[in-house]
């Protein structure tokens, strides 16, 4: 197992200089007068209460054609739950578990280094960055994590490098109508109320592409075999406490970053709970994957 750093020279980071915000399990947050940097994961929680997660991507990991000896990167492994699934399914393989957050990446190493050892290598680095310095990977497997990412263009194209010809990109990430009452329910609270103010005019920090936009971005970027489309894959919560922990943890990481005071960030967290409540059933969250198969052409 081996740990490389390459987002020192090119990506920021908010992980090592800027505490926990207080009271709560959410992300850390920038200076108040600077441009935002990207919030930190609570990644022990995450791990806990990302459960939609891993049942989305099982489907995606069978969707893999493996025979166990690959190279497979996995671009934003997180904490590692799916790529501990990713592993088991190369018993004479490696897995590149990539991501940009020091936090998920150290739980990620937390999990699998004692089970995997040298089967699984992590390397920090930022896929938005078109700079992979030098991976190379039979095949790349994603989830939950291209929506995060602004130039799915620069990404793709990326991802081209890093593939050998003939691997495969299998993904899945937010796209198209993903989580559109949630992102309405937002825009509506930061109109009426100044509390949550370091909200306006932002665009918030997702790319939900649709199938089609998807399709042409791999073409443009070499890709082949191209399949693109979404399903919808609403996620149920038992109680207020737990969606309200989810959507802080896992959703609103960026959000809750750029809220100034203590209270602020509660009046949003309060106020879509509030709203969830009346959601049929209760506490749903309505997601929309987008799901992608793509192939670099063997010449
Ligand atoms: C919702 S988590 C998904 C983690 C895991 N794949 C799963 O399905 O549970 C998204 C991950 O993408 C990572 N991420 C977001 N933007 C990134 C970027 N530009 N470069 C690398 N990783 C990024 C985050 O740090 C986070 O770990």
């Amino acid at each position: 197992m081996t740990t490389h750093d390459a987002t020192r020279d090119h990506a920021p980071d908010a992980s090592s200089e800027t505490p926990p915000a207080a009271g709560r399990g959410g992300p850390s947050r920038g200076q108040a007068d600077e441009m935002p940097r990207p919030a930190e994961w609570d990644a022990a929680t995450y791990h806990r209460v990302a459960i939609p997660h891993v049942d989305w991507g099982q489907p995606v990991l069978a969707r893999l054609p493996l025979d166990g000896t690959e190279t497979v990167l996995d671009a934003g492994c997180g904490s590692g739950r799916l790529t501990a699934e990713l592993l088991d399914r190369l018993p004479r393989g490696h897995v590149i578990a990539v991501d940009r957050s020091a936090a998920m990446l150290a739980e990620a190493e937390r999990h699998l280094a004692p089970r995997y050892g040298d089967r699984v290598s992590f390397v920090r680095a930022d896929l938005d960055q078109e700079r992979l310095d030098g991976l190379q990977a039979d095949h790349i497997f994603s989830t939950a994590t291209f929506h995060w990412i602004g130039d799915h263009g620069r990404l793709f194209r990326a991802l081209h490098d890093v593939l050998r010809p003939g691997g495969r990109l299998v993904a899945q990430c937010g796209g198209g109508p993903n989580i559109a009452r949630l992102r309405t329910r937002i825009a509506t609270l930061v109109e009426a109320e100044p509390s949550v103010g370091g909200l306006a005019g932002w665009p918030g920090p997702w790319t939900f592409a649709t199938p089609e936009e998807t399709a042409e971005r791999l073409a443009a970027a070499g890709f082949t075999g191209i399949e693109t489309g979404l399903i919808a894959a609403p996620a149920g919560f038992p109680d207020a406490a737990r969606y309200r922990e989810f959507i802080a943890t896992v959703v609103l990481g960026e959000h809750l970053a750029r809220i100034s005071s203590e209270a602020g960030r509660d009046d949003l967290l309060g106020y879509l709970t509030a709203k969830a409540a009346t959601d049929d059933p209760p506490f749903t969250l309505d997601y929309w994957r987008l799901n992608i198969n793509a192939r670099r052409p063997l010449i």
